[in-house]
């Protein structure tokens, strides 16, 4: 590790104002975060506080009504969209509470899908997905379709999934949302595992005190204003 904090994404003063109708809802008031490069960060908060709303933001899938975000150094707003569809494609990776896979395609294509609609040629994504399916324990289910998984094995499709491009932060929203506890602790072990191989940031929205206690620091969304606390400890080696 280096000795000074590498900063991959760094979000300042967002702000998020929902209107339907006459009514204005201010789910974000002032939000400030900034998470390195191989960081583990877990934001806690319940049920429709804005943990959703917050990582599309993050994940640049909605735009803040006020703040700035910066991902790799580039500052986000200034994007158009095309471009900023090409940014996210290529640095963010993204596991939803519903795995969201294509019930015709086996694991393989679903995870090899996001590199091949990068153009990146087949064979060589093909070869990656296999390696990263093997990595998480699912080589012997390459060309089973997501219905012919657990849900546990689905989740972890999606994840490695979320990872074949290789982004330098993966935004998760209640990834062990749907799982059984045995299921979800091999999901947040597997978190940590891959965020250590591949120095990738993970941010992780949830209400599981397990899951966000495994993290590198862990974070509270509250009244629209995010409050991170100490490190509990329980992070794995240092190396
Ligand atoms: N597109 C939208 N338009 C209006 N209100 C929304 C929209 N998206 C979310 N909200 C509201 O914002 C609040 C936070 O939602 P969300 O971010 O999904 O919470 P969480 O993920 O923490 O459960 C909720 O009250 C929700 O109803
Ligand atoms: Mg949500």
């Amino acid at each position: 590790m280096g000795l000074e904090r590498d900063t991959i994404l760094e979000a300042r003063g967002i702000r998020k104002v929902f209107r339907t109708g006459s009514e204005e809802l201010e789910v974000l008031k002032q939000v400030d975060l900034e998470v390195a490069r191989g960081e583990l960060l877990a934001i806690m908060g319940v049920s429709g506080v804005g943990k959703s709303t917050l990582l599309h933001i993050l994940g640049t899938l909605d735009r803040p009504t006020a703040g700035h975000l910066s991902i790799a150094g580039v500052e986000v707003a200034s994007l158009a969209d095309d471009n900023l569809a090409r940014f996210r494609n290529l640095h963010i990776g993204f596991v939803f509470q519903f795995h969201h896979l294509l019930p015709e395609f086996t694991a393989l294509e679903n995870v090899m899908l996001p590199a091949l609609v990068a153009d990146q040629s087949e064979a060589s994504v093909r070869d990656e997905a296999a390696a990263l399916l093997q990595s998480v324990g699912l080589g012997k289910r390459l060309y089973h379709r997501p219905g012919e998984l657990s849900g546990g094995e689905r989740q972890r499709v999606a994840v490695v999934r979320a990872l074949i491009r290789k982004p330098l932060v993966v935004l998760a929203d209640e990834p062990s949302g749907n799982l059984d506890a045995a299921s979800s602790q091999n999901l947040h072990e597997l978190i940590r595992q891959l965020s250590r191989e591949h120095q990738q940031a993970f941010v992780v929205m949830t209400h599981d005190r397990v899951l966000a206690e495994s993290m590198d620091r862990l974070g509270h969304l509250e009244w629209g204003v995010l409050r991170m606390e100490a490190a509990s400890g329980s992070k794995g080696d240092p190396s």
